[in-house]
């Protein structure tokens, strides 16, 4: 499919015949302590997007610039809408909606853009894709290179969470740790790929990566039977994940397939704030420390920041901030009461929308989608102060009369 890239920040365009990560004349006058600036969006042919009104129904594929190659070999996407009884009930939100993309492949929304830069590779001749990553997109890169039969290099600081690369290396991934942050991971893998050859996936880097999970807000517009909701709640580090929910709705209304935009409310931690920060001062700044223990959040200086910033306004909306407290709380209460162990990152946008709702900020009426974007079984770790399994008992009737009374 035809499409070209579009700078974010001065809006030069750049043909799309060849790789490119970033515009050269905005990254170049980058500054510390500011946001990148020089991100690129992926712009899809209007003729093409227009004609799509005429279709009686759209795939998520019909929107995306590379074509999925076999896409049962890695079923990505179509994830479950719940309609949470329990907890429609509890909040007065009788149109509230869940959509779990922790039912993914390797467990969270980044097999999504996972995919497409496979698809991306495959497009190139490339068999080789590095990236960077402390969790959720190195073990999703891995779990699309395994079902393409890609090699995948991942750079990681050596703190990253141990389930994760764990997983990556389940995959075949080959998993380089460095003796340092993300940020060094993050220049390494660029190193890498301008010595060895190959893709380079580092999230907000490849343009890919914003573009690749456009494909959710094309599946609620589908599984709401082809419309838009009035809210999606997305919760939010990088500003990647809010970049492609917003691109997949601008992208239906420039199909003409709905009228306008849901309000799509940034989600984050009080802790890891940047983007909100950002949104509320208009002053696109990094933070000196993000400390939250939703550590998929958990970012200082937003890669995809510059972007996410002008789709809240774009889409009308806001920033939601929420106390650590109140994600591990909403973790609980999604497992306890709509029977999903979503990892902290996702539970954060349960807690925003909750916050919300309490502060009267949202119509009861209104139709509300919350992401949830990673699965918990990750990091067991973080429910272990909350929940534990009671002592065994004698198999005896008597120590079952202790237990039940
Ligand atoms: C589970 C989960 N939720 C949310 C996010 C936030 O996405 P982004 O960094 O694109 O804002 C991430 C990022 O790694 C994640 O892994």
């Amino acid at each position: 499919m035809e499409f070209k890239y579009e700078c974010n920040d001065c809006g030069k365009e750049y043909p799309s015949d060849k790789i490119i990560y970033r515009c050269p004349v905005c990254s170049a006058s980058n500054e510390d302590g500011k946001m990148q600036k020089g991100n690129l969006i992926t712009k899809i042919d209007d003729k093409h997007l227009k004609s799509l009104l005429t279709k009686d129904s759209v795939t998520p594929g019909d929107f995306l610039p590379y074509k999925i190659p076999n896409e049962m070999t890695f079923p990505v996407g179509n994830t479950p809408l719940y309609s949470p009884l329990r907890l429609i009930i509890k909040t007065g939100f009788k149109n509230l909606k869940i959509k779990n993309d922790g039912a993914n492949p390797s467990g969270s929304f980044k097999d999504r853009a996972s995919q497409l830069v496979a698809a991306q590779a495959l497009h190139f001749g490339e068999k080789t894709i590095a990236l960077a990553s402390t969790g959720n997109a190195g073990s999703a890169m891995a779990c699309a290179g395994a079902a393409y039969g890609l090699d995948i290099v991942l750079f990681v600081p050596e703190s990253a969470p141990k389930a994760k690369l764990l997983q990556s290396a389940l995959y075949g991934a080959k998993v380089v740790p460095i003796k340092d942050n993300y940020d060094a991971a993050f220049s390494l893998s660029i190193e890498y790929t301008k010595k060895y050859g190959g893709i380079n996936r580092n999230t907000a880097y490849n343009p890919m990566t914003v573009e690749g999970k456009k494909t959710i807000s094309i599946e609620l517009f589908n599984q709401m039977g082809r419309k838009a909701p009035d809210a999606v709640y997305v919760p939010v580090g990088d500003g990647v994940i809010y970049s492609g929910v917003f691109k997949g709705f601008y992208d239906l209304k420039e199909a003409g397939l709905i009228d306008k935009l849901p309000k799509i409310i940034c989600a984050q931690s009080e802790k890891s704030n940047a983007i909100s920060k950002a949104w509320k001062s208009g002053v696109l700044n990094t933070i000196p420390k993000a400390t939250t223990r939703a550590d998929s959040i958990s970012v200082e200086s937003p890669a995809n920041g510059r972007m996410a910033v002008r789709y809240i306004n774009e889409s009308d909306a806001w920033a939601t901030e929420v106390t650590d407290e109140a994600i591990l709380a909403a973790q609980l209460e999604l497992g306890s009461e709509a029977g999903i162990f979503a990892e902290p990152a996702a539970a954060c946008a349960w807690a925003a929308f909750k916050k919300d709702a309490e502060e009267g900020k949202i119509d009861k009426n209104a139709e509300v989608v919350v992401l949830l974007t990673g699965i918990g079984f990750k990091d067991m770790a973080s429910v272990e102060g909350a929940i534990s399994v009671p002592e065994s008992i004698e198999p005896t009737v008597e120590a079952l009369g202790k237990v039940f009374g």
